[in-house]
């Protein structure tokens, strides 16, 4: 798997100063001072960053980490992939902004999209170039399947994230961004999702047999059940910022063959599981289903130049001319290295690299599951969780996840939290990272883990 090394000048992290340095504790100083109170992964991650290469990243202070955040699950092929950066500056002096007119480099993206897809769901979508954030294509698909329906309400399921625009938002199950903000989207339905660890229906395997998929089933065929028929079902196939939750296969099964039986058009939100994250082009791949409209945005360029598509079911095609505008819809540098990538994942095998290195990681995590602290250890792909509860009550262990986080940070691994309370440690490396490198985080990320749980033991003894 050599190929898949880009040249990074670095091949292991170093921190060499406490954290922050005193660089990046200059910059963040002044960041407080300039930037919102909204601000997020710098307080939990307090470094400010000077370069970035392959899987690596510099801070100011020439502290150097291992970066398995990778811009959100943007970065697929790391940073700066020189592939990438070749195709975007050959794209650069030759136009940037095409706003939504036809240009050479969004046809090859949209071909080299097309090639990604099963033949049968190649030919029946089509795309709406949005805004360039995730949001601004969740908003889109509601916009679209509200039309074609003529309906107005939505399903969505407990624990997901869709973005922080007011719709996306409406359908997010976190509550703490809603409250502060009255006045949502209504017509907005939460349903239990196949979140076995924390069961929402309180089961426990033996007693399951997917009654969360049961319930919506039920609800949706009562006609007391308080339930309009929705214009759409919203479903990540893996909760990303949920706390890495993949979705139980029989659950999406049955969710889409009674979306499919009562004509509600079922999206799937792969935002942040698309683009190869789990191992296959799509997650919903896996799950031997075909949606009728698909969310990507994060990964579609491979290097973080925004861009935001949804793809849908041509039948659904009935908007107007109009109907989901924005500026940025036409970003020829993120189509570029869109394409690009695409070739690189072919080239390079990235999509059998990211299922050889989650193997990898499981061999090297499964020591993890007899942490007492440790509750789950999950994944799929390159998209893994590890889920701290207490042992006494099974409450989510936010605070240890927190810790783990920042120990990893010493010890030169950038790493994300998520889940309920926080308590998931969450991994999304770039999907061409190296087994050497695998190695490395997983050594800091054990050695972490280990560190944190013994203090906390110490400390509630
Ligand atoms: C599944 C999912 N949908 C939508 C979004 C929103 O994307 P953006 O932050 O680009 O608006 C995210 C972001 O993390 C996501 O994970």
């Amino acid at each position: 798997m050599t190929s898949l090394d880009q040249c990074s000048p670095w091949t292991a992290p170093h921190v060499d100063h406490e954290l922050p340095g005193p660089r990046s504790a200059e910059f963040l100083a002044l960041q407080q001072r300039h930037e919102s109170n909204a601000r997020t992964y710098p307080r939990r991650l307090p470094i400010a960053i000077e370069e970035a290469s392959g899987s690596f990243v510099r801070d100011v202070d020439g502290n150097v980490f291992i970066d398995f955040l990778a811009g959100a699950g943007v970065l697929s092929l790391g940073h700066n992939h020189p592939d990438l950066v070749a195709a975007m500056t050959a794209q650069l002096g030759r136009l940037t902004h095409g706003l939504d007119f036809p240009t050479p480099a969004k046809e090859e993206f949209i071909e080299a999209q097309l090639s990604m897809l099963a033949p049968g769901l190649r030919d029946r979508m089509k795309f709406h170039f949005c805004g360039p954030t995730g949001a601004n294509a969740v908003d889109a698909a509601l916009k679209l399947c509200k039309t074609a329906t003529g309906r107005g309400d939505v399903i969505s399921f407990q624990g997901g994230f869709h973005g922080s625009s007011h719709a996306a938002m409406a359908i997010t199950g976190l509550v703490s961004q809603k409250q502060p903000v009255p006045n949502g989207v209504p017509g907005i339905h939460f349903f239990p999702y196949s979140y076995c660890a924390r069961c929402p229906l309180d089961l426990t395997p033996d007693t399951c047999t997917t009654n969360c998929a049961g319930y919506l089933e039920r609800s949706l065929r009562d006609g007391n059940g308080g339930v309009p028929l929705p214009a759409a079902v919203i479903l990540e196939m893996v909760q990303g910022e949920g706390g890495i939750i993949p979705a139980r296969a029989d659950f999406v099964r049955r969710v889409r063959e009674l979306t499919l039986e009562l004509g509600i058009p079922l999206v799937v939100d792969e935002v942040q599981s698309g683009c190869g994250r789990t191992g296959t082009w799509f997650a919903f791949e896996q799950y031997g289903i075909e949606p009728d409209v698909i969310v990507a945005s994060k990964a579609l360029s491979g290097i973080g130049t925004p861009v935001a598509v949804i793809l849908y079911d041509r039948r659904l095609d009935v908007w107007a001319p109009g109907a989901h505008t924005g500026t940025f819809r036409g970003n020829q540098l993120a189509f570029a290295a869109g394409a690009e990538a695409v070739r690189v994942f072919r080239r390079d095998d990235v999509l059998g690299n990211v299922r050889q290195r989650g193997e990898q990681i499981t061999r090297a995590l499964a020591g993890l599951h007899a942490d007492p602290w440790v509750s789950e250890v999950r994944g799929r792909g390159l998209m893994w969780g590890i889920e701290f509860a207490d042992p006494t009550d099974g409450g989510p262990a936010g605070e240890l996840a927190t810790e783990v986080q920042a120990r990893a940070l010493r010890r030169g691994l950038i790493v994300e939290v998520g889940g309920r309370a926080d308590c998931v440690v969450r991994l999304m490396p770039p999907l061409n990272v190296t087994a050497e490198v695998v190695d490395t985080a997983c050594a800091i990320l054990v050695g972490a883990i280990a560190e944190a749980t013994r203090d906390k033991a110490r400390q509630e003894a």
